[in-house]
């Protein structure tokens, strides 16, 4: 039961939505919407480090997927002047591809690692000690004979991503001078966002449309970049090529996205919690069973819009719909228990 999703690509989707992102993507903080708490304090830190010639402090940045971590990264090298290196903590497999990373950085650069969760445990040991010391411990050889050889680094900053802050080991995450979440968007933010973009991608677009996709975007401008790509495909190809109210409409109602942001699959989540378990509490692990998606996707990705929206709560015994869920479905509360149909 494979769900297509608008927030993740699909395979065939990637390649062309991944550029499309890119040439999106704000380079500066001057156009770069939203996050303005963060914004500030790391035009400070950047300033700092800039007047003081040294490289930022070590960088966090954690929340749900799609908020602009990365974005966030190549604006904090491109402020500081700095050459960023990217990778992810699934790619680090070994305590050698950390090292061969980390000499490989001049003085000044930033490393960035997405998904910093994924580091392995052993991994992480090395970095926070490359993150404190600037120094990399390795151990050459075996058993008695084994020897430990101290290698200097160079003046780096590493800037860690992650959607679920709580799984770094706390010596890692206490090695970050500046941690800081990323929270969904204002609604206006995100029609500047759309609007921006259409500007950049030389799409008309009316201020009725701009904000008819703003407000079913998930608060997120991963998203909104998303249906605005959809919204110029269904213009194009329906009309002339402008969208106005009537295009939007209509290509939402083609990715059947409704009025709160909401797809097939968050609608499949709540009918289940609502259909098979009366609106809950019921445990993440079932829920994942019943829609076939990946705890994590539930955890990382449909959860923390449906929590930030008000139409489900974590509750110690497990998920429930809230009131609004159940209204949202269009089902009554008190025949709560028996209503299988609606799966
Ligand atoms: N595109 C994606 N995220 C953005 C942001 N925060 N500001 C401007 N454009 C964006």
């Amino acid at each position: 039961m494979a769900i297509e999703r608008i927030v993740d690509s699909s395979a065939a989707d990637e390649n062309t939505d991944q550029e499309f992102e890119q040439t999106l993507r704000p380079k500066d903080f001057a156009s770069y919407i939203g996050q303005e708490s963060i914004k500030k304090s790391l035009k400070l830190a950047i300033a700092a480090a800039k007047k003081r010639g040294e490289p930022i402090d070590h960088v966090l940045l954690h929340g749900p997927p799609g908020l602009g971590k990365t974005t966030l990264a190549t604006v904090i090298a491109n402020e500081m002047g700095a050459q960023i290196r990217i990778t992810s903590g699934a790619a680090i497999e070994r305590a050698g591809d950390l090292a061969s990373l980390l000499t490989n950085l001049s003085d000044g650069d930033i490393l960035f690692i997405d998904e910093i969760h994924r580091l392995h445990r052993s991994i992480e040991e090395v970095l926070y000690a490359a993150m404190e010391d600037f120094k990399l411990d390795i151990i050459l050889g075996k058993g008695p004979s084994a020897r430990s050889l101290r290698l200097d680094l160079p003046d780096f900053a590493i800037i860690g991503a992650t959607t679920r802050a709580g799984s770094l080991a706390a010596p890692l995450r206490d090695r970050f001078g500046m941690i800081h979440r990323l929270d969904f968007y204002k609604p206006e933010e995100i029609t500047k966002i759309i609007k921006r973009s259409a500007k950049i991608l030389n799409v008309p677009i009316d201020d009725k449309a701009a904000k008819l996709l703003a407000q079913r975007s998930r608060l997120t401008p991963r998203v909104a970049n998303r249906l605005l790509r959809r919204s110029r495909d269904y213009a194009d190809v329906n009309g002339d090529g402008i969208i106005d109210e009537t295009t939007a409409t209509a290509a939402l109602e083609l990715l059947e996205v409704d009025e709160l942001g909401l797809d097939s699959a968050d609608r499949r989540l709540l009918s289940a919690i609502i259909g098979k378990y009366g609106g809950g509490p019921v445990g993440v692990e079932t829920l994942a069973a019943l829609t076939a998606e990946e705890r994590s996707t539930i955890e990382d990705f449909y959860e923390p819009y449906l929590m930030q929206i008000g139409l489900l709560e974590r509750t110690p015994r497990g998920r429930r719909a809230t009131a609004v869920a159940w209204k949202h479905l269009g089902q009554k509360k008190s025949a709560a228990g028996s209503q299988a149909g609606l799966l």
